[in-house]
């Protein structure tokens, strides 16, 4: 069972005994599909060495806030934004009180504050200091941050005392941070996207195009990959990174987008048209510039092939999720675009409003099915994502 398939894992090691299970932790999070990385703590690295964990998770371990390549390749920042989640284990007494307490004062406790990922810690020490009221009281207020408590078991500690402190299984731990991942909702299913605006050349310099910056496809990308799809991006113009954990192919014009669509539709479950597509293109493209003083007044305009209405006339075709960026009348044309396309469900843009939409990272949207139209209030595009995932999941899946 890979439920930790396409799933970036941080690990932090620090300063407890138990620390030489770390490497051991890294494989059964591997056997679950995840990817690793590990933050070790100056603590952490008197316990284990820095070279077991490197081998086994396949990466650099990453150990010092003032590195300075580091922080030019993957810094703090980065590796707080790259975890899906964060699991501490072993948890040291001193590494529970800094989180309780904000501290930032080396990398993994710099991480925590930075990070969005979900965090859990899996504590580790002597019987005594478990009991202890200090620990208690920070566990208390870490779980009541929704940091997530992986408890110790009970039986001989490596000090000779008998107690409860000992770091849970190493399986128990990785079983524990698959659960947090309730929503593979898509595991086993493929997901094809059309992403950002497309670029219709009109000489070899000027070209039509549109604001489109791909942060709502990207949003979905990402939403499809952690909901445990296989996903295929197409990509044009874009201004966000690209999902690195999706298949992606990259076009410009809308011509070369519908050769690509074609090219892969075919093994999909679902595809999702977010891709601003330019409706026309210039009929002909001059192969020279044309020039200032030319008496050129106006361009002729061929109408593009949609891409959206293509895919839902196919034969055995996926469910087809389209996007409706409006300005005006917006439930009758998201409608009737739902009806003329024949799409099992359009996504309604108000681009009428510039604080969301098109180019910015908020958005607000309406869910249109055959059945029902309902709102997703407005939120970062993220949320939204995977908002519009989980109804794509509840409603066809
Ligand atoms: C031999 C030895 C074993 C230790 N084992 C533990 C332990 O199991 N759990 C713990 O919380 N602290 C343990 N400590 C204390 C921590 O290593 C110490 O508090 C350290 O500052 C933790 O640093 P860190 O949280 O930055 O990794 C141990 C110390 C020594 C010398």
């Amino acid at each position: 069972m890979n439920n930790l398939a396409n799933k970036r894992v941080l690990l932090g090691v620090s300063g407890s005994i138990a620390a030489y299970k770390s490497p051991d932790i890294v494989r059964r999070l591997q056997d679950l599909g995840a990817e690793v990385r590990v933050i070790i703590t100056n603590g952490g690295r008197e316990f284990v060495s820095e070279l077991s964990l490197q081998t086994v998770s396949k990466n650099k371990v990453h150990d010092n806030l003032w590195d300075k390549d580091a922080e030019l390749a993957m810094g703090h920042i980065e590796l707080a934004k790259w975890a899906d989640a964060v699991i501490i284990a072993p948890a040291s007494a001193n590494t529970i009180a800094k989180l309780c307490h904000g501290k930032a004062d080396d990398l993994l406790s710099t991480v925590i504050l930075a990070t969005k990922a979900a965090v859990l810690i899996a504590p580790s020490m002597n019987q005594q200091m478990f009991a202890s009221k200090a620990i208690k009281e920070n566990l208390e207020i870490l779980n009541n941050r929704g940091v997530v408590t992986i408890e110790p078991g009970f039986g001989e500690q490596a000090c000779g005392d008998v107690g409860e402190g000992r770091l849970a299984e190493p399986i128990e731990i990785a079983k524990q941070v698959a659960n947090i991942f309730s929503n593979n909702t898509l595991s086993g299913k493929k997901v094809l996207i059309t992403i950002g605006g497309t670029i219709e050349a009109i000489d070899p310099v000027r070209y039509i195009s549109n604001h489109s910056s791909g942060k709502m496809g990207m949003a979905l990308a990402h939403a499809c990959v952690q909901a445990g799809a296989e996903t295929t991006l197409i990509v044009g113009s874009i201004s966000v990174d690209v999902e690195k954990r999706a298949n992606v192919t990259y076009i410009t014009s809308a011509n070369e987008m519908y050769d690509a669509v074609m090219k892969k539709i075919k093994s999909q479950d679902l595809f999702i048209s977010c891709a601003a597509v330019a409706d026309f293109r210039p009929t002909k493209i001059s192969q020279n510039k044309i020039k200032k003083d030319s008496n050129l007044s106006s361009i002729e305009l061929t109408r593009n092939k949609d891409i959206l209405e293509s895919v839902c006339k196919l034969k055995n075709k996926p469910i087809c999720i389209g996007f409706a960026a409006e300005t005006e009348n917006f439930i009758a044309n998201a409608t009737a675009k739902l009806e003329i396309k024949k799409c099992d469900a359009i996504i309604l843009n108000d681009i009428s409003n510039t604080e969301i939409g098109l180019n910015s990272d908020e958005n607000e949207v309406h869910f249109l099915s055959q059945e029902k139209t309902e709102k997703i209030d407005r939120s970062s595009k993220q949320i939204i994502a995977e908002k519009i995932i989980k109804k794509v999941t509840k409603y066809f899946f």
